[in-house]
């Protein structure tokens, strides 16, 4: 068996990484133990690093197009991984979920159309439907005995409004909820009967743990292949964000058709050589790896969950069931904004994220990034205990 070393810090300053070398445009200070945006503190499998380097070597870097290999690479995951079928055909290729995201936005919507969407969700969400000249319409998760449900009566009351697209996240990004069969198919099932689109942001989708298990809604039969877009990527799976690289399955060739077309208008179809590579290696090669990364991440949130459980209970903690990103409800202080960020930001120079950036019912929430070695976690959760002592 092959050992993996999660443990050991490595230095990150002067690679121009967001989460360590912006911290100061961020949280307004300089030494602040960045706990925030979504990559880990970790090296990625061995063999995306020897698969770049190779093709390094070779120094000339010119255009270079996605190989059928990159596509078998993908289809092989998804089968082993997930239990899903798909074509290597189906596949679009983007520099990123976020651009996808936005794609499919112009592809199947109109300027002024409205977009539902559950928050507290991943704020591009909110930014890419505005930024595009159409709506959000939400219809807010709630909170039931510290998990997220999804709140039918507001969907349905969203989609009766007329929403063309609705974007899903699963697992969700925060709260960490991830979506089981039947709660995938009743959304499918609504969003069918008032045709709507489902979009399904699956980046987090590889970083489950036991019970629970990730069903992407596409592969729930051919009525939900046919009305979804579901986009997945290597790049939080293997902490290779840079690399800047994403895979948009659309089984359906009309749906396929409208989203390459809105790519061509753009000119954002090609991925750059090393998004290629990487995502080629990490999805051939990262198995083994993903598997003692889901251990030792396991290991870091019921860390962090005990410690808070034990030094500051008047925080709750949510059930992270998926993502390597803590919900932690820290309400019952009654802090403003404002305050808390004086806390956790200024006082105990703690970089995590604060709730309402992710839209209504983020309020009072903090979103703690725990995918580093454990002697950072522990710094993190001292520093956590100061900002509230
Ligand atoms: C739900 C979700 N979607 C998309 C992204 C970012 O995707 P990309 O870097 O491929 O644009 C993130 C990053 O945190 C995320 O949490």
């Amino acid at each position: 068996m092959v050992l993996f070393d999660f443990d050991t810090v490595i230095e990150r300053k002067n690679t121009a990484s967001v989460k360590w070398e912006q911290v100061k445009q961020v949280f307004g200070e300089e030494d602040v133990l960045p706990m925030w945006v979504a990559d880990m503190d970790f090296n990625p499998p061995y063999e995306v690093a020897e698969a770049i380097k190779k093709r390094v070597e070779h120094e000339i870097l010119g255009y270079a197009f996605v190989p059928d290999s990159t596509a078998e690479a993908i289809q092989a995951w998804l089968k082993k991984r997930h239990n899903w079928d798909i074509h290597p055909a189906w596949i679009a290729y983007c520099t990123g979920i976020v651009p996808a995201i936005s794609t499919a936005i112009q592809a199947f919507t109109e300027p002024g159309d409205k977009v539902l969407l559950m928050s507290p969700v991943y704020h591009p969400f909110f930014h890419m439907v505005e930024k595009n000249g159409r709506v959000v319409v939400n219809a807010q998760l709630k909170l039931v005995e510290n998990r997220f449900e999804i709140d039918w009566e507001q969907v349905e009351a969203r989609l009766k409004e007329g929403a063309k697209l609705f974007l899903g996240c699963n697992p969700h990004n925060p709260g960490g909820r991830v979506w089981t069969k039947d709660e995938l198919m009743k959304m499918a099932d609504l969003c069918a009967q008032y045709n709507c689109l489902f979009l399904s942001d699956e980046i987090h989708s590889d970083l489950v743990y036991p019970p629970h298990t990730h069903v992407p809604v596409a592969s729930l039969g051919d009525k939900y292949r046919d009305m979804t877009i579901t986009c997945i990527a290597p790049t939080k799976t293997f902490n290779l964000a840079g690399i800047k690289a994403s895979a948009v399955i659309i089984p359906n060739p009309e749906l396929r058709k409208k989203f390459k077309d809105v790519q061509a208008v753009n000119g954002t179809s090609a991925l750059n050589t090393f998004g290629i590579v990487g995502m080629e290696a990490a999805y051939r090669h990262g198995s083994e790896w993903l598997d003692a990364l889901l251990v030792y991440l396991k290991e870091n949130i019921d860390t962090a969950a005990r410690f808070i459980a034990e030094r500051l209970p008047e925080i709750r903690v949510m059930e992270t069931e998926g993502t390597y990103l803590m919900w932690l409800d820290c309400r019952t202080y009654g802090l403003e904004e404002e305050a808390l960020k004086d806390r956790l930001w200024k006082k105990a120079k703690l970089g995590v994220e604060i709730g309402s950036k992710f839209g209504p019912g983020g309020e009072g929430f903090i979103r703690m990034n725990i995918a580093c070695p454990r002697k950072i976690l522990m710094e993190g959760l001292n520093r956590l205990e100061k900002a509230f002592a």
